[in-house]
């Protein structure tokens, strides 16, 4: 059972907090050669994927564009969404004007018919939803069965561990961190869930948990960034999930 201890932001449905627009261009920049996402989430990404050739494959906050342009070299089909169109106009720009790109916000009814894709990506988005439930129902919807969802968020025991002050690690709650972009602090509000309630969410939503992992970085980040690389090989950073529709399950009760 989830527990939820946070103060929503207004009594109806809160806003999407995070305003990517104000920031596309210097996040786009950041997340292209960094530690991080070049040298660790990607890459990670792209082993738990495999071989995708032939395969479509739904980028789901796909931001600029940077997995769905490495899916696409690897022979994938893929269509892009996002809730930004600062993002998404970057997209545009690196994966040209054919790519399939919608202006979508995650918590809203996907605009594809069931069973569309083979797969599914979510590269750091999830941690931005306070409800997973309605997100990952729809995202199920749109996977044929056997179809896989493969997501990577923020590591739960990174988020209620290393910050201050510590919360009650059972309850979901969200926090605020401010990231340096552009010269600016930009302040971000995330969500981050005990560990059983992102396992719960995705089976509750008719996902068959096939792998849980936690990565080490691109060994060639070594020598690019040798300190930041030592902290990532020895603390928690970002979890990855495969997670699979039943090949022949009838859908979820709701
Ligand atoms: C950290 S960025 C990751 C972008 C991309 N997946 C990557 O790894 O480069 C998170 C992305 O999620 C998008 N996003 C956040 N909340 C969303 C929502 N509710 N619906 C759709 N997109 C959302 C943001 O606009 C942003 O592009």
């Amino acid at each position: 059972m989830e527990r939820i201890s946070d103060v929503p932001e207004s009594a109806g449905r809160p806003a999407r907090a995070n305003d990517y627009d104000s920031f596309a261009e210097a996040y786009s920049a950041e997340n292209e050669n960094n530690l991080l996402n070049a040298y660790y989430e990607r890459p990670a990404m792209l082993a738990l994927a495999g071989d995708v050739a032939g395969r479509r494959i739904l980028d789901a906050g796909c931001g600029s564009g940077p997995l769905s342009a490495a899916l696409r070299d690897r022979g994938a089909e893929v269509t892009g969404i996002d809730g930004s169109a600062g993002m998404l106009e970057l997209a545009r720009r690196r994966l040209g004007d054919e790519a399939a790109l919608h202006l979508v916000d995650l918590r809203d009814r996907l605009p594809f018919d069931d069973g569309t894709f083979d797969d599914a990506v979510a590269s750091l988005v999830l941690h931005y939803l306070q409800d997973w439930g309605p997100t990952l129902a729809e995202l199920r919807r749109v996977l044929r069965p056997g179809g896989r969802l493969i997501a990577s968020l923020d590591h739960p025991f990174g988020a209620y561990v290393y910050r201050d002050p510590r919360p009650d690690y059972f309850a979901t709650t969200s926090y605020t961190q401010d990231w340096e972009l552009g010269g600016r602090s930009v302040p971000m509000r995330f969500w981050r869930k005990p560990l059983h309630a992102m396992t719960d969410a995705f089976t509750a939503a008719g996902f068959r948990i096939s792998a849980i992992s936690e990565p080490q970085p691109d060994p060639a980040a070594r020598e690019l960034f040798p300190d930041d690389f030592h902290d990532l090989m020895t603390k928690t950073c970002f979890v990855f999930f495969v997670v699979e529709v039943p090949p022949t399950a009838a859908s979820p009760e709701v």
